[in-house]
């Protein structure tokens, strides 16, 4: 049994002056077990898939299912066995942590003991017993993502929804998230997680999907794709810079980019000790060498004809985003 089908899932919104079409026709399956990541940029459909998911959108057309039961027939069902940590979140900030954890514990049916003792157990879990008892408007962004993490997971799901858990938070809560996101995945539970980061894509998924304007553009594990783009990137530095457009023009296909050679080529580590041979006869002494993949920046690019780093770069002029939250997208390469 899959933990996830979608098949052929739309969503158009309809008001008086407008329809959207959100989500166009897509179809995937996850296994029992997996972290699946569903990556895409602003707009493309990843909150309306997962809202329709987990019961909290209707439907337009198409069908899903979660651990075998149908999303729209069963979705009673459907809800005892999921946990969601929606981007919005409408938690209620005069609150303190330990109070919504115990009240959403007696809402999905435990008894007063029973939802203490779930309440302390998420709060160690989450790390946030030390601040149990603060209003959760004192808290800070990584802080809030982590309890909105805690309160999806009072019913023990066993698939969990996460629809952009780390957008916002500094690359330190980041890492924080991930580490959980890991954990629970390491204790069996399945994760479909939501993100505009390629970095937090590639770290923590088993296979993505790349979604952009309501439609499938590929998807694989993060090796597959890559793979898909064809070969690796060999990166040549030399001793003197000025020696990079001589060298450019002993190897076919190389191209200068910031005063670096590169080279596309099918096994690049293999190939490395032919270019360094030429290289060598022709008297230009190599300072490094380097062969890597392609990036999930350069997957983008093939399948969606942009690149998400630019497009983060054009966002920087009008957003208003943290400083954090523009660096975590860009790609380290
Ligand atoms: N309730 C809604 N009414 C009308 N349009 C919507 C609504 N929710 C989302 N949309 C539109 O649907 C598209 C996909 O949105 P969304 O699923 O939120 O994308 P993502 O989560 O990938 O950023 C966008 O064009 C968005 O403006
Ligand atoms: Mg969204």
């Amino acid at each position: 049994m899959k933990a996830v089908e979608a098949n052929n899932l739309h969503k158009t919104f309809t008001s008086k002056k407008e329809s959207v079409e959100a989500v166009k026709g897509v179809s995937f399956s996850v296994e029992q077990g997996e972290v699946f990541s569903i990556l895409g940029p602003n707009g493309a459909g990843k909150s309306t898939t997962i809202l329709m998911l987990t019961t909290l959108l209707g439907i337009s057309k198409g069908t899903a299912s979660i651990m075998g039961l149908d999303v729209e027939k069963q979705d009673k069902e459907v809800r005892t066995k999921i946990g969601v940590a929606l981007q919005d979140t409408g938690i209620d900030l005069l609150l303190t942590a330990r109070e919504l954890l115990y009240t959403t514990g007696r809402l999905w049916g435990l008894n007063k003991q029973e939802s203490n003792l779930r309440t302390e157990e998420l709060l160690q879990l989450v790390g946030l017993t030390e601040s149990a008892d603060r209003r959760v408007k004192t808290y800070s962004g990584g802080m809030k993502r982590r309890l909105d993490l805690g309160l999806s997971l009072v019913n023990e799901p066993e698939v969990l929804f996460l629809d952009e858990p780390t957008t916002g938070l500094d690359p330190a809560s980041r890492r924080v998230i991930w580490d959980e996101i890991k954990r629970l995945n390491n204790n069996g539970v399945t994760v479909i997680l939501t993100t505009q980061y390629l970095e937090e894509a590639d770290e923590l998924s088993d296979r993505l999907l790349i979604i952009d304007k309501g439609v499938v553009a590929t998807e694989g594990t993060s090796d597959e794709l890559k793979a898909s783009v064809g070969g690796d990137v060999v990166t040549f530095d030399f001793e003197k810079e000025e020696n990079v457009e001589v060298a450019k023009r002993l190897i076919d296909n190389a191209k200068v980019n910031q005063k670096q050679l590169r080279i596309t080529v099918e096994n690049g580590a293999e190939h490395i000790p032919i270019f360094m041979k030429t290289f060598t006869e022709n008297k230009l002494n190599v300072k490094s060498v380097s062969a890597n993949k392609p990036t999930l920046d350069d997957v983008f690019l093939k399948v969606t004809g942009f690149s998400m780093e630019n497009d983060n770069q054009s966002e920087k002029k009008q957003s208003k985003k943290s400083n954090y939250e523009k660096r975590g997208r860009r790609i380290r390469r």
